[in-house]
C-alpha cells in the first residue's frame, strides 16, 4: 500500500493543475473544517512516529508546544537530510512538492503557526526553486496567505537555504541558523516547544513526517493506525543504495522482511553479481551497522522485519535501528574498517566543536582507523578505539556524539576479527583497495 508515493508515477504532478485534478488539497479543505485540536487529536490517534530519525511520536510532540498568550509559534520543517545514505525527503521534495505543501498548511493550522519555515540543506540547490513554486501555486489557488479558504487562519511558508552543514539538521542547530546565526546546538531544556526560534514555542518536524499528516487527514488517525505493526503504523519511506541491484527510493511495509527489501524484484533487487551480503546500515550512517546474520534473524531467530520494533530487536549488542531510513548495503568484497574509517571522517568534520568528547575523540577515532586501516596499528589500538567511542557516547550536548559513537563501537563489537587482520596483515593491509574513494591521510592533515 503507497500512502505517499501513490501518485509520483503521475506526469506533471509536480505541477499544482496536474495536482488538482488528481485530487490535490483535499486534505487541507477537510482540515481547515477541523479545530486545530481536533487535527492533533488525529494525528495522535495515527501513532505516526517522526521521520527524522529519532521516531518520536508526532502528536505527542505537537501537544507540547507551550502557548503563551500574543506570543507567536512556528512550524519549522527539517529538510536539512545531510545524514550519510538518507535521500528520501529530496524525493518528497522534488517530485511531489505539493502533498509536502499540503502537510506544511495542515501542520501550521493545528500548531497556530501563521509564519512557517522549510529549512532546506544548501547542497539541494535546485529544489528550493520548486518548494517557492509549489507554495506560489497554492497561494494563487487561496490555499495560503490571508484567510485561507474563510477559515480565518492566515499563513505564509518561507523557504531557508543552509549552508550545507550535517549538524544544522539537529533541530536546535538548526534553529541557530535559521535566526542567522553559527549553527552550534543549544543545551536543552528549555525544549523548542517551549523556546525555539527567537525563543518562540517551535515544533520542528522532519519532511517524511509532515507530508504524512496529508494521508492521515484523509482516512482519518484511526485507520492510518491501523495499517502497519505494533507501534510501526502507516508506510515508511526507505533510500536504500550500496551493493545492491535497484538503488532507489521505496515506499514500504512495515511487515516487510528485511530479506525481501534487499532480494526482492519489487525493492532493491538483490547484490550485483550473485555477491555475499556482508553487512548492512539500515537506518542512516549513525545507526550500528548489523553483519548478515543477525540483519536477516534477530538473535532469538526470528525474522528481522523493516520496522521500529524489529530492526532494534536485541538493543545494540544485537540490533540496530531505523533510523532516518538511510538503508546501506555492503557486499563481502567491502572492508567494515575502510567503511568505519569514512563515517569517523564524516562525524570529526561536522562536529560543531562545542563539547569536547565529541571535538577531541571524533579526531581521535578518525586518526585511529586511519592507522588500523594502513596496517600500522596495534592490537592495543582497537581496545583504545572501543574506550573513545565510550566516552564520547551520552557525554555531550547534542546527540551528534553518540551518532559519531554507535557506527564505531558497533563495527568492532561485530567485525573484531577484520580489525585485527589489518593489524596482523600490515603489507597485505597496504595494498588492499576496495575501490573506496580516495581519502587524504588525517596524520599528514593535522601535521
Ligand atoms: C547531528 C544530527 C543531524 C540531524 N539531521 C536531521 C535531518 O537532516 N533531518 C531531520 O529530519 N532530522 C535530523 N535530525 C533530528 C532532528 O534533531 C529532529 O529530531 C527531527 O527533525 C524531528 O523531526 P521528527 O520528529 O519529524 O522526526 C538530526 C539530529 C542530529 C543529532
Ligand atoms: S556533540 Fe559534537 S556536534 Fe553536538 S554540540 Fe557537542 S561538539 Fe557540537
Amino acid at each position: 500500500m503507497k500512502l505517499l508515493l501513490d501518485k509520483a508515477h503521475i506526469e506533471g504532478i509536480r505541477y499544482y493543475d496536474v495536482w488538482k485534478k488528481n485530487g490535490g488539497y483535499q486534505s487541507v479543505e477537510k482540515a481547515l473544517k477541523m479545530s486545530p485540536e481536533e487535527i492533533v487529536e488525529e494525528v495522535k490517534k495515527s501513532g505516526l512516529r517522526g521521520r527524522g530519525g529519532a521516531g518520536f511520536p508526532t502528536g505527542l510532540k505537537w501537544s507540547f508546544i507551550a502557548k503563551p498568550e500574543g506570543v507567536p509559534r512556528h512550524l519549522v520543517c527539517n529538510a536539512d537530510e545531510s545524514e550519510p545514505g538518507t535521500f528520501k525527503d529530496r524525493y518528497l521534495m522534488e517530485f511531489l512538492p505539493h502533498l509536502f505543501i499540503e502537510g506544511m498548511i495542515i501542520s501550521s493550522y493545528a500548531l497556530g503557526s501563521n509564519t512557517s519555515y522549510i529549512y532546506i540543506r544548501g547542497e539541494y540547490s535546485w529544489i528550493p526553486d520548486i518548494l517557492e513554486q509549489a507554495i506560489a501555486e497554492a497561494k494563487a489557488a487561496g490555499y495560503l496567505g490571508k484567510n485561507i479558504l474563510g477559515s480565518g487562519f492566515d499563513c505564509e511558508i518561507y523557504v531557508h537555504r543552509g549552508a550545507g552543514a550535517y549538524i544544522c539538521g539537529e533541530e536546535t542547530a538548526l534553529i541557530e541558523s535559521l535566526e542567522g546565526k553559527r549553527g552550534n546546538p543549544r543545551i536543552k531544556p528549555p525544549f523548542p516547544a517551549v523556546q525555539g526560534a527567537w525563543m518562540r514555542p517551535t515544533v520542528v518536524n522532519n519532511v517524511e513526517t509532515i507530508a504524512t499528516v496529508s494521508p492521515i487527514i484523509m482516512l482519518g488517525g484511526e485507520e492510518y493506525g491501523k495499517i502497519g505493526v505494533g507501534k510501526s503504523t502507516g508506510t515508511k519511506l526507505i533510500s536504500a543504495c550500496g551493493n545492491i541491484n535497484k538503488p532507489g527510493v521505496y515506499e514500504i511495509p512495515f511487515d516487510l522482511s528485511v530479506e525481501d527489501f534487499i532480494y526482492g524484484d519489487e525493492w532493491c533487487g538483490g547484490i550485483p553479481k550473485g555477491k555475499k551480503l556482508k553487512a548492512c546500515i539500515p537506518g542512516g550512517s549513525s545507526v550500528p551497522i548489523l553483519p548478515a546474520n543477525l540483519l536477516l534473524k534477530t538473535a532469538k531467530g526470528e525474522t528481522r522485519l523493516m520496522n521500529y520494533e524489529s530492526l532494534s530487536d536485541g538493543g545494540f549488542q544485537t540490533g540496530t535501528m531505523l533510523g532516518s531510513g538511510g538503508f546501506i548495503v555492503l557486499d563481502e568484497d567491502q572492508c567494515v574498517v575502510k567503511h568505519t574509517y569514512t563515517l569517523a571522517r564524516f562525524y570529526r568534520h561536522e562536529s560543531c566543536g562545542q563539547c569536547s568528547p565529541c571535538r577531541e575523540g571524533t579526531g581521535w577515532m578518525e586518526k585511529i582507523l586511519y592507522k588500523i586501516e594502513k596496517g600500522q596499528g596495534k592490537l592495543s589500538d582497537i581496545d583504545l578505539l572501543w574506550d573513545i567511542q565510550r566516552r564520547i557516547e551520552g557525554n555531550t550536548i547534542c546527540p551528534l556524539g553518540d551518532a559519531a559513537a554507535w557506527p564505531v563501537a558497533a563495527a568492532i563489537r561485530h567485525f573484531r576479527d577484520e580489525f585485527e587482520w589489518h593489524v596482523l596483515n600490515p603489507e597485505e593491509s597496504q595494498v588492499r583497495n576496495y575501490g573506496i574513494a580516495h581519502y587524504a591521510d588525517p596524520l599528514e592533515v593535522v601535521a
